[in-house]
This record gives structure tokens, sequence and C-alpha cells, in this order.
């Protein structure tokens, strides 16, 4: 059986998910048999789409008029957990983006009735696809690092006016009254943040305790540059900090402390160091080429909803924390004009990469900044 594929949203990232779906399509794994969109999809989208597929505004109608085996949800993150329903409820696996959903809540009612309906739901981190994964297991394993004493991950990148305004849920905690929670660590860093988890072992568990720490540098409802640590029972801490207002666009990395080493994984361009030593690492797996694997031939899922309940406590810790804290203007630099302008926190970059090493948060680090906002807070 070739499994039949539809996909929710065309532009933004979902222009991605056409783009393997074609491709799968075009090898004769899937059939790719339609998308929506509830704005008028781009003539570059529709081209994606094999002839007879079905276009449509609406994903109730696309799922009535077709007849899906796996429906991909790439729309913005207040909509997966309606979309990823609707589509369960027409008997469809499911790939839903990341952050799959917004609290443990909706984790629950989705984990259930995917279970209960008896399909699968991989989710969009495609960092879980990585041959980084095995290769980062297997060193901790052989103690090449000794014991391992905390996992961290630290991001920084340069976003600007023109990413903010892609969307208007970008840069936003609440849409129309309703969580989006769109914070740095939530969805930009969302694979820092996941995929430290997934090293630590601990994907799978609630943490004990949350501790976050939002701030923001631009004139937004959410935070751009934030941190936070997981702790967690017999488990290492796992600790993350990132920003968007940074001097430079850095490759972001997990980060493994042992006793006896560490181990580097800048995740997105699949680079592992051990001791400075490099590891050879092999292409990532394709998330619905897994997918398909897993309903065809029972190949196990890289990227289950399960190993997002620790990272969905995280977005929930996010959503519930106090509203992020502005950095003084003394702090923050604008560069660049119109579309391109972006902020800078002068030493930001560092800053990360000392929480990172220190297993610390930012306000562990006496940093200027951090004392200056709070401050500000309390006048
Ligand atoms: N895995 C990754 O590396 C990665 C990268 C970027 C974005 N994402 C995720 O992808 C998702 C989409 O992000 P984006 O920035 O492209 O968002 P976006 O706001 O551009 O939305 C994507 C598309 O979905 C459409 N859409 C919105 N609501 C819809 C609905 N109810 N039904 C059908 N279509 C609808 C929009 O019109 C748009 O064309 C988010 O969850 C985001 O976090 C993942």
């Amino acid at each position: 059986m070739t499994p039949e594929v539809v996909v929710f949203g065309t532009a933004g990232y979902a222009g991605q998910h056409l783009r393997r779906a074609r491709a799968l399509h075009d090898r004769g794994e899937i059939v790719l048999a339609g998308a929506c969109d509830i704005r008028e999809p781009s003539e570059e989208a529709r081209a994606l789409l094999p002839e007879g597929a079905v276009i449509t505004q609406d994903a109730a109608e696309l799922l009535a008029r077709t007849t899906p085996d796996i429906a991909v949800v790439a729309t913005p993150p207040h909509t997966h957990l309606p979309l990823a329903k609707l589509a369960l409820a027409a008997g469809c696996h499911l790939l839903v983006e990341k952050p799959p959903v917004l609290d443990l809540a909706a984790f629950g009612e989705l984990a259930e009735l995917a279970r209960n309906g008896g399909r699968a739901c991989q989710t969009g981190f495609q960092s879980f696809g990585s041959a980084a994964v095995p290769v980062v297991r297997a060193a901790i394993e052989n103690g090449e690092i000794g014991t391992v004493t905390g996992i961290a991950a630290a991001g920084a990148w340069i976003r600007r006016d023109r990413y903010f305004a892609r969307t208007g849920w970008a840069g936003r905690r609440r849409v129309g009254g309703q969580p989006v929670v769109d914070g740095a660590l939530t969805n930009p860093f969302a694979h820092a943040v996941a995929t430290a988890l997934l090293v630590n072992g601990t994907a799978e568990v609630l943490p004990e305790r949350t501790a976050v720490e939002l701030y923001r540098a631009r004139d937004i409802e959410s935070d751009d540059t934030a941190c936070a640590r997981l702790s967690f029972a017999g488990a290492p801490d796992v600790v993350v900090a990132a920003t968007l207002a940074a001097e430079a666009d850095h490759e972001p990395y997990v980060l493994v402390h042992g006793t006896e080493g560490r181990i580097r994984w800048h995740y997105k361009t699949d680079l592992v160091t051990i001791h400075d030593r490099q590891l050879p690492v092999a292409p990532p797996r394709d998330l619905l080429a897994n997918l398909v694997a897993h309903i065809r031939d029972g190949e196990p899922l890289l990227a289950p909803l399960a190993a997002t309940r620790a990272f969905t406590a995280l977005v929930e810790a996010v959503r519930d924390a106090p509203e992020p804290l502005p950095l003084p203007a003394a702090w923050v630099r604008a560069v660049d004009t119109g579309p391109e302008r972006h902020f800078v926190v002068p030493g930001v970059d560092r800053a990360v990469d000392t929480a990172a090493e220190r297993l610390a948060l930012f306000s562990e680090l006496t940093l200027p900044w951090t004392g200056a906002a709070s401050l500000e807070r309390e006048r």
C-alpha cells in the first residue's frame, strides 16, 4: 500500500513539507493527495502538487475530498491541536510541526486520541532524525566523557524585523486571547531544548523543577532572550540559553558535560566533537519517510509525540511565566533599518555560551543587563 498524504499549510515552513512530500511522491513512496491553506496558495506551492491533487482553503474539506493515511500539520502552533484532532478523527496518522502542542493537557489529549485510534504521531523535530543521536548516545554509554554531569544547549541568532513581520503570531505570547508561546526557547530554539532533553534520556519524563528567565530586547510581547533549567529526579539537569538579539549568527549546539570531557553537537550541521576530535555522522533520516516506514514495516518512530513530553513541560512553564523583562535601552543597540533592522545586546553571544559552559542561568552569571532589567521592573 502506498500511503496518501495531505499537508495542512502551503506557505512558510509548510513549503518545505510540500517539497519533501513531492520528492517522496516522485519516488513512489507516497501519494501526495492534496494540501489546504486559509490563504491563497502561491504559484510555487501549487506547482509542487502533482496533477489531480486537491487544494482547498479548509482542512475538513480536504479530508473529505481525499482518503489520506497521513496528515502533515505545518500551520501556526496554536492551530496544531484542533487540526491534529480533525485529522485523527478522519483516521490519519500525523506529522505535527514543533511545538506539537502548547501545554501538558493538550499533550495528554493528543497522545490519548492517537493511542485510542491506533494512529502514530510523529513531530517535526528533525534533529531527532539525525544520525548524531546514536553517535552521541554511544559515546556517552561507552564512558568516553566519564559520568555525565549535565546537558546544556546554546543558541545565538540575529533575527530581523522581517522575521517578526512574516506572520501574525511571531513574537507573540497570545493570539486572540489564546496562547501561542512564540518565545526563543519554545520556537526558534525549540530544537535546542528538545534535543538536549533527548540526549539526557529525559525527553519523556516530566521535570521535577523548571526555572525560566525571559527577557526581551525588542518591543514584542514574547521573549527574544531566555534561559531555562529543567531538573529531573535521578538524571542530570538540562540548561538551555538562547537569544535572537545576537551580535553575530552562530550555529546552535548541545553540550554534554562529563567528568572526563565534553561532547559538542551542532545539531543543525551535525558536527559532533568529543575532546575536540570530530566524529563522522551519516546523513539524517527524513521524518515523513520514517513515519511511512513505521506504518508500513513497524520501523520505530524517530520523533514520536511521547518524546516531546518534557519539552512540552518547558513550553507550559514559559506560557505561565511572568511577562518577559524588557532590557533597558542602554543595553540594546538597533542595527540596520527597515525590514533588515535588528537589535543587539552587546556581550549576549558570550553570555549564552557561558551559561552553557557553566550550566548556569543568566541570573547566576551576574550579567549587567539582567540586574538592570530587574531593577527597572522594581522601580
Ligand atoms: N522544524 C523546523 O525546523 C521548523 C522551522 C520553521 C517553522 N516550523 C514550524 O512550522 C509551523 C509553521 O510555521 P510558519 O512560520 O511557516 O507559520 P505561518 O504562519 O507562515 O503558517 C504556515 C501556513 O499555514 C497557513 N495556515 C494558518 N492557519 C491555517 C489553518 N487553520 N488551516 C490551513 N492552513 C493554515 C498559513 O496561511 C500559512 O500559509 C510552526 O509550528 C513552526 O514552529 C518548524
